[in-house]
């Protein structure tokens, strides 16, 4: 009897790394990625963390039971022209349709491509020619050509775990025409949800000019690439069961004992301004104003880990957070109550979980999000029986999966405030209905799945495409 076919090894490819014992990170791309690979084995390549001054010298490996992470460390020129310049100042704001802050400049996009380059010369060293190869996010759209142009004819797949803008939009970043055609390189490419796939193939067929030939594929240059929908979900279950061990321990009993019983409201964020961290804020305080009831009941923890620090606008960001908390405190605190708690230190999943069963609502309201775990984590994390109500706001990935939650328009500061007045003052029936709803969806979405199913997508032979040039111009790495 033929025995099953092994499958072939998995790299995974992506600027930061999970590497095992790294400390409380926040991130939904490592959070995502790190249970996939581990289901499956194989390689986790990307960027070490460190920034050096000296030539980065060859990679490192470290094994871990059945992942072997393959890290190497950037220049400190690559890492501010690459990494804190074209990948964060340009791409993220303008795929955040934040047009005005994106801050182009032509040496950080060398910087952008340079990177790439250095990521295909190191990953070439490690690549067999059966490999299957997953790209992730906007950092490296660039790298299955680089991977191409070096004779690489692996399966390579690229999955962004951020939104893409319409075409109005992504047109506006300078180079559009080098950069996005060249995730026509890759033979798969994977979106969170059907408005950014069918935003990514209004460009493909608007701006590039390329016909589909199949409901999900393009034919470009003679070769076949597909776009598909894989929205990244968490291990609903697993942490449903983590959760219910969580809200036990000792760190967060000590966290509900500090409220002397009053209703905990919850935010997780990175400190960013895709978060609308502001905005709610803004919203929380006219929560205070207009529901004066539940003044001195309610306490709000807002959980925001500092994240890119080197770049101005998260540095302005942190200052306005900083006081606009201030004023609310100042405003309707009294000696026994603060009506915002606010942190800036990362905290474990573990404690995360807990601290979502113990809170009665969520406030989930970014401006845009790919996805976004914390919503998702938030749900699974809910007692059936007793849960909490997730305020969502409505450009949020995950607002087409938890179409149960609230879903709330984040710049509206009113309807917020009478979003969360309704989370707090729900009855039960109708928060247990919604809890279930969600959590259905979730489990039918899990983790597992994601990885699943965008690999068997990848795998698939490709179907055969007649030629059809590039309307628009190439990429030169
Ligand atoms: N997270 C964490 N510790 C923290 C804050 C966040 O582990 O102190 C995790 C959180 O549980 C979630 C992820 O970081 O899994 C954030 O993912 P999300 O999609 O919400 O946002 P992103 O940061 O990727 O934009
Ligand atoms: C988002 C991005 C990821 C990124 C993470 C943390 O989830 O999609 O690519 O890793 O934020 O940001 P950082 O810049 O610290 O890697």
């Amino acid at each position: 009897m033929l025995g099953e076919m092994p499958l072939p090894r998995l790299v995974i490819v992506s600027n930061r790394v999970g590497v095992p014992e790294g400390g409380a990170r926040a991130g939904g791309l490592e959070v995502a990625i790190r249970p996939a690979l581990k289901r499956r084995g194989g390689v986790w390549f990307g960027w070490s963390g460190r920034i050096t001054d000296e030539d980065p010298g060859p990679a490192k490996t470290a094994q871990h039971d059945n992942v072997a992470y393959v890290t190497i460390d950037l220049r400190r020129d690559d890492y501010d022209e690459f990494y804190n310049g074209f990948a964060n100042r340009v791409l993220w704001p303008i795929l955040h349709y934040r047009l005005d802050l994106a801050e182009f400049s032509r040496r950080d996009l060398g910087g952008y491509l340079r990177v790439n380059e250095y990521f295909a010369r190191h990953l070439e060293k490690i690549l067999k020619d059966d490999d299957i190869v997953w790209v992730h996010d906007y950092h490296l759209m660039p790298l299955a050509q680089a991977l191409r142009e070096r004779g690489h004819k692996n399966k390579i797949g690229f999955f962004i775990h951020i939104p893409c803008p319409p075409p109005e939009i992504l047109t506006a970043l300078p180079n559009h025409e080098r950069l996005i055609p060249a995730l026509g390189f890759y033979d798969l490419i994977g979106f969170q949800t059907e408005v950014d796939a069918n935003n990514f193939s209004r460009y493909l067929t608007d701006e590039c000019r390329l016909k589909q030939v199949a409901d999900d594929t393009f034919a470009i240059d003679g070769r076949s690439v597909r776009v598909g929908v894989f929205p990244v979900g968490v291990e609903t279950e697993a942490f449903a069961r983590l959760a219910r061990r969580a809200v036990e321990t000792a760190f967060v009993r000590e966290v509900l004992d500090s409220l002397s019983g009053r209703a905990m409201i919850i935010g997780v964020d990175r400190l960013d301004y895709s978060k609308g961290i502001p905005e709610r804020m803004h919203a929380f305080e006219r929560f205070l104003a207009n529901f004066p009831d539940w003044r001195g009941k309610v306490t709000y923890l807002q959980i925001t880990p500092r994240s890119r620090t080197g770049i101005q606008e998260y540095a302005d960001i942190g200052r306005t957070v900083g006081e606009t908390v201030g004023r609310i405190n100042g405003a309707y605190g009294e000696a026994s109550w603060t009506p915002v708690r606010y942190i800036n230190k990362a905290h474990s999943r573990t404690a995360l979980a807990g601290l979502y069963r113990a809170a009665r609502a969520a406030l989930v309201t970014p401006l845009r999000d790919g996805m976004n775990l914390v919503a998702k984590e938030y749900v699974a994390a809910q007692n059936p029986d007793d849960p909490g109500v997730l305020v969502l706001s409505r450009f949020a990935g995950a607002a087409h999966e938890c179409a149960a939650a609230l879903l709330v328009n984040p710049y509206d500061s009113e309807g917020v405030a009478i979003a969360l007045n309704r989370a707090l003052a729900m009855p039960l029936d109708e928060r247990r209905q919604r809890h279930a709803a969600n959590f259905k969806v979730l489990v039918g979405n899990d983790l597992s799945r994601w990885a699943e199913r965008f690999l068997a997508t990848l795998e698939k032979p490709a179907m055969s495409a007649a030629p059809l040039r590039l309307a628009a111009g190439r990429v030169r790495t």
